[in-house]
């Protein structure tokens, strides 16, 4: 029988470590972050359409409301990228289901993209290699190379370029949500004006980190987790900084925001700890919701066809 639809799981992402350098001609920043893919996971269903209907975006899930489902999607951008480059006649019938925060800074929409271009590889039997699929990611949008590779990797450039790391152990992370996301370029517009008149330096690896997870050791990495988005992401949402002070008071091992934000990500010892700061924040009044996740975690795979 014919394959007529595939169902691909993709993760999010949390930033280790980002290490932001000044802002470049083209509107980016150099970054060298390290990403860690995290089990909260967009599944993404893509199949054929009905003749005539073109790309049609389809969204359920705990985290789909409000979420865009014209061309202004990437998920639809994507699609539409798959069907130019490779001359693909058919339409396609996109769904997501989300459970991936939006506009969270942890890649929701980039896991998205990344599982349409991993779906339309594979319905349309175009035997792409990852290489090939990342690169079509970054025209895309920096996160989407790594939402396809997953697991943990340093990024370079716009944090495109991806280098796997070393990495033993996995990790338990508690994430606190917002009830309103902030965006990328604000978030990277304020980190500039925050540093305008200091000189800054090229990104740098952090070398403590990339150590800590070389040997597996939470304790160690909680301690090294850093993000330079981070002033600029409370700054906007100063908000942030009691949710960052409850994980402090409860014992994270680490604490960090995600990426652009507004998510915070705890890193935590173990399963009571989880607990306590999970309920901890549920009852703080500062946070929109509360979700566990651990890591690393596998890139965009396919789980199902039909
Ligand atoms: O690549 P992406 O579309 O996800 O980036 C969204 C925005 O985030 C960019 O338009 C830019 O303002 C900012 N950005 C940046 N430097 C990076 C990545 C993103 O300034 N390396």
């Amino acid at each position: 029988m014919n394959t007529s639809g595939v169902v691909i799981r993709v993760p999010g992402k949390v930033n280790l470590g980002l290490s932001v350098g000044p802002l470049d001609s083209d509107g980016y920043h150099e970054l060298v972050t390290v990403f860690q893919a995290i089990s909260l996971f967009d599944d993404v269903t893509v199949q054929y359409g009905a003749e005539g209907t073109g790309i049609i975006l389809e969204a359920s899930g705990s985290t789909s409301a409000g979420v865009p489902l014209d061309s202004s999607n990437l998920a639809y951008k994507a699609a539409d990228i798959m069907i130019r480059r490779f001359q693909l006649t058919s339409d396609v019938s996109i769904h997501l289901k989300k459970e991936i925060p939006v506009a969270g800074g942890m890649a929701g929409g980039s896991a998205d993209a990344a599982g349409v271009i991993v779906g339309m590889d594979s319905l349309f039997e175009l035997g792409l290699s990852r290489d090939e699929l990342q690169r079509i990611g970054a025209e895309l949008g920096s996160d989407v190379p790594f939402g396809i590779a997953g697991g943990t990797a340093i990024g370079r450039g716009r944090g495109d370029q991806l280098t796997p790391v070393l990495a033993q152990g996995t990790y338990q992370w508690v994430l606190a949500l917002s009830s309103s996301g902030l965006s990328t370029p604000s978030v990277y517009a304020e980190c500039d004006r925050l540093r305008e008149g200091l000189s800054i330096a090229r990104p740098s690896a952090n070398d403590a980190l990339l150590q800590a997870l070389r040997a597996g050791d939470a304790k160690e990495l909680g301690k090294a987790l850093s993000n330079d988005l981070q002033s600029a992401a409370c700054s906007l949402r100063p908000a942030l900084r009691l949710v960052l002070d409850v994980g402090r008071e409860y014992g994270a091992l680490g604490c960090i925001v995600s990426g652009s934000g507004p998510t915070v990500a705890f890193l935590v010892e173990d399963e009571e700890k989880a607990l306590d700061l999970t309920v901890a924040l549920s009852s703080s009044g500062v946070v929109g919701g509360v979700v566990r996740a651990g890591g690393p975690t596998h890139g965009a795979r396919r789980i199902s066809s039909f």
